[in-house]
């Protein structure tokens, strides 16, 4: 079964809301910012094609059909020669996967890699410039263990065959374009991305507890948050994420999903931790919330801190009310997200790629 028909069929089952699956792409990505490639970044080491491939496949829609494994494999391995056409073939490749391989969890991998992209940025600390997306060092042991990072190894496995298919790619900038791919298949807001991410060795593993721990609150967000660099809209933004995926007993000990609809990007997470009644759940698990009405929704303790937090919760309601403005704070924060700690090339931050998907 198709991906999003897994989705509609999944949400329809469960929902006390049945119309809000069935709700036409278009509206989704309304809120969506369409941004344009601007001109070609002098001293970049990548030669990008920004100007006339850009207005091709932002502005027309066009979608690139999959060129011959041979033609991508002359590439160079730390991409540069790649061009922005070189990107968006391979953006198709994950879009493709993901659409054919609907045999997990609720039918898709999207949220699974959209959490490996977080992973592999979360660990920035700017005061020491360490962490980041920068390296893709969770290949490595200790990091690939972190309790945080369990289960993870489900969305690298899923991006092995493109990282084999279009070697050229570095690991690094293949987790985060698979992030920017995840959001944009399950109709989220277009993410701008840029790449020159190098893979680097087990040296530069970050150590344990840089990412959230969910059984705590406000302040613990704060810290970890702040450490990155990011302040409390967008922490608040950040978290809106939950709309997609769910908890797994044996990764993380919690359990289940957040939305009726795990594998569409809306506010929804907003929307239900307002106006939903949640209760602890009466398990043996890890201390969780339930919704009262149909116990089948969760919250994390961690969740529950951007209502219990009066400056958090000014956001939530602002998300909660204005799909719009939630889709546009949060391209914009998971795109700062995804740069943390990468030496891009100086004059490249005003000329970011952005991907069509696949099925707009
Ligand atoms: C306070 C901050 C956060 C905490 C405590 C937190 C915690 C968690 C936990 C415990 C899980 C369940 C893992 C599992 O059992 O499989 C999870 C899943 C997830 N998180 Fe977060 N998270 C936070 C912020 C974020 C952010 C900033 C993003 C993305 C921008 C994100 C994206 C996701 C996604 C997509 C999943 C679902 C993964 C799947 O379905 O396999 N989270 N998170």
């Amino acid at each position: 079964m198709a991906a999003t028909t897994r989705t509609f069929a999944r949400a329809l089952r469960t929902s006390t809301r049945p119309a809000l699956a069935a709700v036409p792409r278009a509206a989704f990505r309304q809120g969506g910012q369409r941004f344009n490639s601007s001109g070609p970044s002098s001293g970049s080491k990548i030669n990008w094609l920004w100007a006339s491939v850009g207005a091709a496949v932002v502005g027309g829609g066009a979608v690139y059909q999959f060129t011959p494994k041979e033609t991508w494999t002359k590439l160079k391995k730390d991409g540069s020669t790649a061009t922005f056409k070189d990107y968006q073939v391979v953006y198709n490749a994950i879009a493709k996967r993901l659409e054919e391989d609907d045999e997990y969890d609720d039918g898709s991998y999207a949220p699974v890699l959209l959490r490996l992209a977080w992973h592999a940025s979360g660990t920035y600390d700017k005061e020491t410039g360490t962490g980041g997306s920068n390296g893709a060092t969770m290949r490595f042991n200790p990091e690939s263990g972190h309790g945080a990072n369990a289960g993870l190894n489900a969305a690298r496995d899923f991006l092995e065959p493109i990282k084999e298919a279009y070697p050229w790619i570095s690991y690094s900038d293949l987790w985060i374009l698979g992030g920017v791919c995840a959001i944009q298949e399950m109709q989220g807001p277009i993410v701008p991305f840029r790449p020159g991410r190098s893979d680097r060795d087990m040296s530069a593993c970050t150590p344990d507890g840089r990412l959230p721990d969910a059984s705590q609150g406000q302040d613990h967000v704060r810290k970890i948050f702040y450490r990155m660099g990011f302040n409390d809209r967008e922490i608040v933004a950040l978290i809106g994420a939950h709309a997609v995926g769910r908890c797994h007993k044996t990764r993380s000990g919690y359990d289940g999903p957040w939305t009726f609809s795990p594998t569409v990007f809306t506010n929804d997470f907003f929307k239900l931790l307002l106006d939903e009644k949640w209760q602890w759940k009466k398990w043996d698990g890890p201390k969780q919330y339930e919704d009262k009405k149909t116990k089948s929704l969760m919250m994390l303790p961690g969740d529950m801190a951007i209502i219990e937090d009066k400056k958090f919760k000014e956001w939530v309601e602002k998300y909660a009310a204005d799909n719009d403005l939630f889709f546009s704070d949060f391209s914009a924060a998971v795109s700062k997200l995804f740069e943390l700690g990468v030496p891009f090339p100086q004059g490249s931050e005003d000329k970011k790629m952005t991907f069509t998907p696949t099925n707009a």
